[in-house]
């Protein structure tokens, strides 16, 4: 049965009642631009098909009930602005949390129920958290009968009351990278972000391209310290070389400036990440498939021995999908590193060689576009 479906039967089995809507938001994958977001660099992500589904209902008079399919027995229940606290990390956290980030933006709070799935998988570094804070948001949208303007002001305040949600509820003090993909991004696009000032464009994947994803296995929670610990050294690294971001430096700035080899190697792979996420961008407009593998290598390497945010394991799995794609295109690690995703892009004709050359060492790739 389609996962929406059944959240809505059973949606109905639990509150006796039809739902009034049902919300989505997809995952991402990130092509190209890691560990950059939080010092205001170019990133480059897309929406992924699976994703989180809310259905809701308002209830003008009741609190804020919310329920998740995937965890029988457990429910989150509570007024807006009453205080209520929840386990950092867990599901309930980020509903609560988006919620009340969206009321501390202005937004009017209904009374709702809300029923929640979702089929991504977690740990797998394709923001699951972060697709079921923009699910959460509009199904309060929706409820709140708030719709977007032509600006598109309201999915930009979703997606920064989303990476509250992360900080002040999570723990975790991320980028804007993963709220605003999910907010902006469409199907079939990379969404070119600049997290300086929030500017967005969505740019067309080829028709004869194929944009994939495959799991490592290897699962990581970033709340596990070592994402925090790489943000606090770029702010160190900014500070100590006088400027507000590590978007203001260049390598030259690095080079002559007395930081410690391990905050140097950090600043070094954001300055060139930001540059090579441009011209990505500029590759996939100009349709060069060639020079866009050689920069999604040249990231994975430079988040291995620079960044230091990869493990053998995925470095293992990149290694065997580049050596399987060739020179035309490319595979790396996407998103916060220590596990996760991979992602390759690829000739949509080499696919099915491609496909079968990975298979024989149990490799799965998924298709996104
Ligand atoms: C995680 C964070 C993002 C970003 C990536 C790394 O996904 O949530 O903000 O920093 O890691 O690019």
């Amino acid at each position: 049965m389609p996962l929406r479906k059944e959240l809505n039967q059973a949606y109905a089995a639990t509150f006796d009642e039809a739902p009034a809507g049902t919300a989505f938001a997809s995952g991402r994958v990130n092509l190209i631009g890691d560990h950059v977001d939080y010092c205001d660099g170019l990133v480059l992500p897309m929406p992924i098909r699976s994703g989180t589904w809310v259905s809701w209902a308002a209830r003008p008079a009741g609190p804020i009930e919310a329920v998740a399919l995937d965890y029988p027995g457990e429910a989150l229940v509570f007024t807006p602005g009453d205080g209520h606290k929840t386990e950092p990390g867990h599901w309930t956290s980020y509903v609560l949390g988006m919620i009340e980030s969206c009321r501390a933006r202005g937004m009017a709070i209904p009374g709702m129920r809300m029923m929640i799935v979702g089929n991504m998988p977690r740990g797998a570094g394709l923001s699951s958290s972060a697709s079921l804070c923009i699910a959460v948001g509009r199904a309060l949208c929706a409820a709140a009968g708030v719709q977007d303007d032509e600006s598109l002001a309201l999915a930009r305040t979703l997606a920064l009351a989303a990476q509250a949600t992360e900080h002040g509820y999570a723990g975790v003090k991320c980028g804007i990278m993963d709220q605003m993909a999910i907010a902006f991004g469409e199907p079939g696009h990379a969404l070119l972000l600049d997290c300086r000032d929030l500017a967005t464009r969505n740019i067309a994947i080829p028709a004869d391209w194929a944009v994939a994803i495959v799991q490592s296995g290897v699962t990581r929670g970033l709340v596990d310290g070592h994402y925090n610990d790489r943000r606090m050294s770029c702010e160190r690294a900014a500070q100590q070389l006088g400027i507000a971001s590590l978007r203001d430096a260049t390598t030259g700035m690095i080079a002559g400036a007395n930081l410690d080899p391990v905050t140097a190697r950090r600043a070094q792979h954001v300055v060139e990440e930001i540059a090579r996420t441009a011209e990505a961008a500029t590759a996939i407009e100009q349709h060069d498939l060639r020079r866009l593998g050689t920069l999604l290598r040249a990231s994975h390497a430079s988040l291995r021995d620079l960044f230091e945010v990869s493990v053998p394991p995925v470095d293992a799995l990149v290694d065997r999908l580049n050596a399987a794609i060739g020179d035309n295109g490319g595979a790396r690690m996407s998103g916060g590193g220590f596990g996760g995703a991979v992602v390759a892009v690829v000739e949509k004709a080499a696919l099915p060689g491609i496909a079968e050359q990975l298979a024989s060492d149990g490799i799965t790739l998924e298709v996104l576009s």
